[in-house]
């Protein structure tokens, strides 16, 4: 599939890059340089990269001490439907089932309604096995990240038999122009912004009007007080096996139903939401939860909106 077809622009002030020679561009007005290095092209400033390099060294100790990650084609290629590390079984079970809703649910009727492929920016891609599987539909995709490790981030784009653009970019500043996307999807990745009403507005910026912004496997709580402890307790846990919270960046960790509620008042969205079906022991949760009063366990849900205005 063709890469996507609309310029890269600086993401500080939106303005057109430059080329400098075969794998750097340069932002005339504000002199900026950005470089290419093994596939992926870096646009964040040296500023930004100063800004972010203490989360990503601290997001990568704690992904790699997880098992997190993959180291072959074949690992990469079967997520996320088998987890052939077999570290994350249960977990890649629900990001299979929430994937599925997404491509049923919003994907194939936009690319029905289109009757082409779609542009679709994957934001806070991981190591991209998302963006594959769209470019294996026939879609053109930029995966947008941060982390550009190359078993759990942006670099093991190299395992992907499907060509698509791979950017290292914040998600609160896209080098993409105005309206260039039909998608833009937030997958596992929103509950990583600071302010995601900020987050969701940058996301609308790059679709075109009539596209679509979709959220999935954010985790969601009716009470915040819930929210809270689960975050709460993650840094906790961090601290006494790293010795930090990994809490550099200040991210929100999770929504509520009611912030959700509230991002689409304020950004004029009607959400659709779908709530996948996890499993009978899944469904399950509240209830022992409820029973061994323990917090209310989080919700993963698929949730989209299109973004008003005239096609
Ligand atoms: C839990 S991972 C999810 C990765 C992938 N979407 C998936 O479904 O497996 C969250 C990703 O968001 C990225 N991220 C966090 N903050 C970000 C930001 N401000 N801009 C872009 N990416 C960000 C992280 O680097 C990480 O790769």
């Amino acid at each position: 599939m063709p890469r996507v077809e609309f310029a890269w622009v600086c993401p500080e002030c939106r303005g057109p890059l430059e080329p400098v020679d075969a794998n750097g561009l340069r932002c005339p007005a504000e002199g900026h340089v950005f470089s290419r290095r093994d596939g992926v092209l870096s646009l964040l400033t040296d500023e930004r990269v100063g800004h972010f390099s203490r989360f990503l060294e601290e997001y990568r100790t704690v992904r790699r001490d997880e098992g997190r990650g993959v180291d072959s084609a074949a690992s990469y290629r079967a997520l996320p439907f088998a987890d052939l590390e077999g570290r994350h079984r249960t977990e890649w079970r629900i990001r299979a089932a929430s994937f599925d809703a997404l491509m049923r649910l919003v994907v194939a009727p936009m690319a029905e309604a289109a009757a082409e492929a779609l542009t679709i920016a994957d934001l806070g891609a991981g190591n991209t096995w998302m963006s594959r599987r769209l470019a294996l539909a026939g879609h053109r995709v930029v995966a947008v990240d941060l982390h550009t490790d190359p078993a759990d981030g942006l670099g093991a784009r190299v395992f992907s038999e499907f060509d698509f653009d791979a950017v290292q970019a914040e998600f609160d500043r896209l080098p993409i122009p105005d309206g260039a996307c039909d998608l833009a999807v937030f997958n596992g990745a929103v509950h990583y912004s600071t302010d995601p009403a900020a987050t969701v507005r940058e996301a609308l910026r790059v679709v075109r009007p009539g596209g679509t912004v979709a959220v999935l496997d954010t985790p969601v709580y009716r009470s915040a007080d819930a929210g809270r402890e689960m975050v709460a307790e993650r840094q906790a846990a961090f601290r006494r096996r790293f010795g930090f919270a990994s809490d550099s960046i200040e991210s929100r960790g999770f929504l509520t139903f009611s912030e959700i509620e509230e991002l689409g008042r304020v950004l004029g969205l009607e959400w659709l939401c779908h709530r996948p079906f996890f499993g009978l022991r899944w469904a399950l949760r509240p209830l022992w939860s409820a029973v061994r009063r323990r917090p209310e366990p989080a919700t993963f849900l698929v949730f989209w909106a299109r973004k008003p205005g005239r096609p």
